[in-house]
């Protein structure tokens, strides 16, 4: 397949992409390089002959509508988004103009552009809130995003399957749980503590730790896109996710053996406001209609990551002291 592939030069989106250039397809990336953009994501695989990088905007409608018309893709597949929570409870207008805009502007640009390209929206299940009775999400649960950020991805959804239906479009969605595994901005969970640890610093525990998540391995995440980009149907959404329900406190526990720190490292600090207690997802549907199924153990990937946190200290290194910008600026100038 040609894939245009938005946001890969972040966490997931790196991901897909070295694995779609493993599997033969052609990529062609399109991210502005933010603060969680880096190039260095994407160095395993930056002189594939079917890898291209471009340096833009996903508002860019006219950018957008060029690439599509040179390119051709079969797919768009859209990753690129302001993604940290906590930046949005500070502002969420970025989180508008990107998640929500950045959609529209991208449908727009491809109905234009009128290629025979597919367009897969990555969305989140933070879209259906807090799983406070206990019960997993199905994709029939409704929509009850708590988070400026979880509500700019619920009204990206909601353009997605909008313009699916007005204009005929071929265009999905999947929607997937907490991701962990390499190159992850260390504002996160697992890279924020681990680097923490790694560093002698204690970690952040937001309030009680009891909220739950489920994890699943990125790798794990970027194979369920392929299979929905395969199999899956136009209009619908498809439930990803790792069946690792664990609460933060037991994570940070085992971050804490993993890298060999004691308890005195938790520091347990002021809750998150409007702080989401669970998400519980059902992926029983991808499995069904997509034949995926998460691969990776939990246990044998958290341990594969942070001895992955303890090979590449430059990398993290680079991000947390925010030398990583200078990477690209000598490549792309400061545009
Ligand atoms: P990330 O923050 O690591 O990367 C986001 C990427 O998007 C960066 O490379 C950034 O430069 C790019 N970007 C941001 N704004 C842009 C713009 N206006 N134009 C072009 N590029 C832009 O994000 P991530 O954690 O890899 O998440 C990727 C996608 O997956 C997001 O859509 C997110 O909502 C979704 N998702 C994430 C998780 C998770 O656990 N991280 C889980 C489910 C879904
Ligand atoms: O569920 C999918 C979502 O997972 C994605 O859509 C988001 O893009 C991604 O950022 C992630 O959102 P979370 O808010 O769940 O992830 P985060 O790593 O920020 O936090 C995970 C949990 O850990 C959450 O309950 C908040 C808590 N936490 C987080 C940080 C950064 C802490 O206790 N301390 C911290 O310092």
């Amino acid at each position: 397949m040609k894939l245009l592939v938005t946001g890969a030069a972040g966490f997931i989106g790196s991901s897909f992409v070295r694995l779609s250039i493993a599997q033969g397809h052609e990529v062609l990336v399109l991210d502005a390089l933010t603060y969680a953009g880096n190039l260095a994501n994407l160095d395993a695989i930056k002189d594939a002959p079917r890898y291209r990088f471009v340096k833009g905007d996903i508002r860019d409608g006219k950018l957008a509508e060029e690439l599509l018309r040179s390119f051709k893709p079969d797919a768009l597949v859209h990753f690129a988004a302001e993604s940290h929570v906590d930046r949005s409870i500070m502002d969420a207008s970025p989180f508008v103009s990107t998640n929500v805009g950045g959609t529209q502007v991208l449908l727009d640009a491809v109905r234009r552009a009128g290629t025979q390209t597919r367009f897969l929206q990555i969305s989140t299940d933070e879209v259906y809130g807090s799983a406070d009775d206990g019960k997993p999400f199905t994709e029939q649960h409704p929509l009850k995003p708590s988070s400026p950020y979880a509500a700019s991805k619920t009204s990206a959804d909601l353009f997605v399957l909008a313009y699916q239906h007005t204009f005929a479009m071929d265009a999905l969605i999947t929607r997937c749980s907490n991701n962990y595994g390499p190159y992850q901005f260390p504002e996160k969970l697992i890279p924020l503590f681990t680097t923490n640890l790694f560093e002698g610093r204690k970690v952040p525990v937001y309030g009680d730790g009891m909220q739950i998540r489920d994890w699943i391995h990125c790798d794990d995440h970027s194979r369920g896109v392929l299979s929905a980009l395969d199999k899956g149907k136009s209009g619908q959404v498809y439930n990803l996710g790792g069946g690792n329900r664990l609460a933060n406190i037991e994570i940070t526990r085992l971050l804490l053996k993993l890298t060999g720190r004691g308890e005195e490292f938790i520091e347990h600090v002021k809750d998150r406001p409007g702080h989401d207690r669970a998400y519980l997802i059902d992926h029983s549907k991808a499995t069904r209609e997509l034949g995926w199924t998460p691969q990776v153990s939990f246990e044998q990937g958290l341990a594969d990551t942070v001895a992955w946190y303890r090979d590449n200290r430059a990398w993290w290194e680079a991000v947390k002291s925010g030398a990583y910008r200078d990477y690209y600026a000598k490549q792309y100038g400061n545009r």
